[in-house]
């Protein structure tokens, strides 16, 4: 993928990225990460929690692409001070094998220990992060599944600004309220679950403009992404199916048909909204 979005910050982000998260480390992640490298893909997302970061780095190591033309995205987990995230940074880049990671980002901004006090840990975390991009060890920092209520604080006491909310997003998730404030923040929107996790396949109205584009219901559906201005993360461990996420920039939705996905909302059933998961 050669499109790439330009973050608030200046450095470019290409505008598809291969989803790792349920990629079982191994070979499964190992191969998948291979895969999408192979396809075309040049962005690759993980996290600590993951639990897949070792196979995902090998994966890069082995395919030979030199690392500045890659961007490479990790989060934090289950860190709750200013030493715990610097400690989490160092172990995902040895785990990654890489002397930086593109995009640091904290995974949940409310873990069930912290509340309500998550405005302190919040800014403990990030404050760490902060010192991982003057370090050189980060080129970004953002956060993920983050609300207003969330971000409000952070942008109080960041000195250096989130760039990024990785949320869930799909036709059926839509996540209007986070993806507007997002807008006015300058905040990039990356979609995790792009494709519902695999739930949005059977709605009706997909497979219709899947059949009148002559597209997978996938490709129509990352298009509308790109269409919305969002980053998807598409995830897979099939070889075909990598490929077929990536390969969407050969045609263009028709406005009505983009309207009419934005109509979508709640056709899959929703996932459990990301705000009221407990850890
Ligand atoms: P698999 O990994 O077995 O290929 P999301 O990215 O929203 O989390 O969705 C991922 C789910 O959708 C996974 O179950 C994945 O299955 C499946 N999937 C990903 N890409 C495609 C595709 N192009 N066609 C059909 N299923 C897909």
């Amino acid at each position: 993928v050669t499109h790439t979005y330009t973050l608030a910050n200046g450095y470019k982000i290409p505008v598809v990225g291969f989803g790792t998260w349920q990629s079982k480390d191994g070979e499964e992640a190992y191969n998948s990460v291979k895969w999408a490298l192979e396809s075309g893909y040049r962005h690759i997302d993980t996290a600590e929690a993951y639990g897949n970061e070792d196979s995902i780095g090998r994966a890069i190591k082995d395919s030979g692409i030199a690392r500045k033309d890659l961007f490479i995205t990790t989060k934090l987990w289950g860190t709750n001070s200013y030493e715990e995230a610097s400690a989490a940074l160092e172990k995902s880049l040895k785990d990654l094998q890489v002397d930086y990671v593109d995009l640091f980002l904290i995974h949940w901004p409310n873990p069930k220990a912290f509340r309500p006090d998550f405005v302190t840990r919040n800014a403990n975390i990030w404050k760490a992060m902060e010192d991982g991009v003057k370090a050189g060890k980060v080129h970004s920092i953002g956060v993920s599944n983050f609300h207003e209520r969330h971000l409000l604080p952070l942008l109080e006491v960041a000195e250096i600004k989130p760039v990024v909310n990785q949320i869930l997003v799909n036709p059926s998730d839509q996540q209007l309220d986070i993806v507007e404030f997002n807008k006015a923040h300058d905040i990039l929107t990356e979609a995790y679950s792009p494709l519902g996790t695999g739930k949005i396949f059977g709605v009706k109205e997909l497979q219709d403009l899947a059949k009148k584009y002559g597209k997978s219901v996938a490709q129509i559906v990352l298009n509308w992404q790109l269409e919305k201005g969002y980053l998807p993360l598409p995830k897979s461990i099939h070889a075909e199916r990598i490929a077929q996420n990536v390969d969407i920039f050969d045609f263009k939705l028709e406005a009505d048909d983009i309207e009419r996905i934005d109509g979508l909302h709640g056709k899959a059933g929703l996932a459990k909204n990301p705000d009221e998961v407990d850890f």
